[in-house]
């Protein structure tokens, strides 16, 4: 951790702390240990994947100076990606649409990007709305010569999230502890490739498991469905997870996870959001199949500030 003066925003991304959970772990589990990751620039894991993404095309040649970064993204993915151009100077244009949270949509205006609404079917997110998203872009690419991020198959993500994987290594090192298993749901499965590849190549037997929502079992039944966790389970599986770097899929019940984020908030002063409170369902569920002596480490990806307008909090 670099406690001096920075020159760039940029330098913040990373190194975020790692907290174990003390009450609403049941007797006789593991211990769990999460991952904050809230205290990134834009609040969200995924400004670590922005800066990847870019700083790799930039220096592959991809990406040229003054060259238009375009993106389709429901949210977190286009708030880092406006904030990441928005430092280093390269105009952003982000696809999203109607149906998605004002807040995030804000956001990535607040970063300066100009983001395009695709008007959606009465605000339902149906396969076509993502068709006609994708038709805007690649217009963006064709008349303005822009560079497509294409997050769903852009592997340089994973570069983004291996320093995840590496400063949990580094912690539970320090602690004096090793990590049994590693959970988290998948969006694109950026993050958990990323930090599944970093932890395997460092501890031989750790188990990663990837969950899903019980409604949208894609990858335990080969099926979607609906589901209201922003951000994970998008109907497809996804091509940033081959494989070797899952080792078991369980599918956790939104509601129990729903459930979940107010004692994270007022008993572990976590405050969750969906994905987030997710993730940590799947830990706990894990830590008790586990039992005492072992660990289980996952994720909160953002802060529970960006879900304050939706019911996650409205009691
Ligand atoms: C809030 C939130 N949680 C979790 C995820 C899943 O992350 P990944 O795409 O790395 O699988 C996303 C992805 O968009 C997200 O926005």
């Amino acid at each position: 951790m670099n406690n001096g003066i920075v020159d760039s925003s940029l330098a913040t991304i990373g190194d975020t702390p790692m907290v174990r959970l003390q009450r609403i772990v049941p007797d006789g589990a593991a211990q769990v240990i999460v991952k904050l990751e809230a205290g990134n620039p834009t609040g969200s894991y995924k400004d670590r994947m922005a800066l990847a993404i870019i700083e790799e095309a930039e220096h592959r040649g991809d990406l040229k100076p003054g060259q238009r970064v375009v993106e389709y993204s429901g949210g977190s993915t286009g708030s880092s990606l406006a904030y990441v151009c928005a430092v280093k100077g390269y105009p952003c244009t982000i696809i999203s649409s109607d149906t998605f949270s004002e807040e995030k949509i804000r956001t990535m205006r607040a970063f300066g990007a100009d983001v395009v609404l695709v008007p959606s079917n009465g605000g339902l997110i149906t396969p076509d709305l993502f068709d006609r998203m994708r038709d805007v872009l690649d217009g963006i690419v064709e008349t303005e010569g822009a560079y497509w991020t294409d997050q769903f198959h852009n592997t340089d993500a994973l570069i983004g999230y291996d320093a995840l994987g590496q400063e949990m290594l580094r912690q539970t090192e320090r602690s004096g502890i090793v990590i049994d298993a590693f959970c988290a749901a998948v969006g694109t499965a950026g993050m958990l490739a990323g930090v599944s590849r970093t932890l395997k190549a460092a501890l031989p037997d750790v188990v990663v498991t990837a969950l899903e929502p019980t409604t949208s079992p894609m990858l335990s039944a080969g099926h979607a469905g609906p589901h209201h966790v922003e951000g994970i389970a998008t109907g497809i599986v996804p091509s940033l997870l081959p494989a070797d770097l899952y080792d078991r899929v369980l599918t956790v019940d939104e509601a129990v996870a729903r459930e979940l984020a107010a004692p994270l908030t007022r008993e572990e002063g976590i405050f969750a959001g969906t994905s987030s409170a997710f993730n940590i369902a799947g830990a706990l569920r894990i830590a008790q199949e586990l039992g005492p002596g072992h660990t289980v480490a996952t994720v909160a990806c953002d802060s529970g500030l960006k879900y304050l307008a939706g019911d996650l909090y409205r009691t």
